[in-house]
């Protein structure tokens, strides 16, 4: 069951996310990427999340202004208090409809309690 648990974002890229050439910026891709992560750690376990850990992000193309920017996220394992987030990146160039990859990257999220401490979660 966990594995099937994931979410999808789409945004695409305006200037103000890329820099002077028109490329995205890599913290905008991170940054939702953590988002998405974060959502579906914190909508599997039902707890405050934080992120533990990128446990890999890798930057294969580059993305564009005008491109849309495509997440897929999955839950790929869960621990006592811990979970780790898969999360596909993809583009699209909205006026040919060429996708490409652009990142992959794997998110440990950790459930926690009020006062921070790791809690269990329970597999679903
Ligand atoms: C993540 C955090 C709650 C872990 O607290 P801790 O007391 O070290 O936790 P524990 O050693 O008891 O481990 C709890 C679980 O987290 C996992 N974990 C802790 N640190 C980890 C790390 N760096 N990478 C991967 N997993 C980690 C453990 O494997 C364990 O998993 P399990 O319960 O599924 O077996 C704590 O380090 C923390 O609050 N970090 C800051 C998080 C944060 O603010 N993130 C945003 C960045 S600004």
């Amino acid at each position: 069951m966990s594995e099937e648990f994931g979410l999808t974002d789409r945004f695409v890229v305006m200037p103000r996310e890329a820099n002077h050439y028109g490329n995205v910026h890599g913290g905008e891709i991170m940054h939702a990427a953590d988002n998405l992560a974060y959502l579906i750690a914190s909508r599997y376990s039902r707890k405050n999340v934080v992120t533990a850990k990128v446990n890999e992000l890798n930057f294969r193309a580059p993305v564009r202004i005008g491109d849309m920017v495509e997440l897929d996220g999955r839950i790929s394992r869960v621990g006592r208090s811990s979970m780790d987030i898969t999360i596909c990146i993809r583009a699209e160039k909205l006026k040919t409809g060429e996708v490409f990859e652009v990142a992959d990257a794997c998110f440990t999220m950790v459930a926690v309690d009020e006062n921070g401490k790791p809690v269990p979660i329970k597999e679903k």
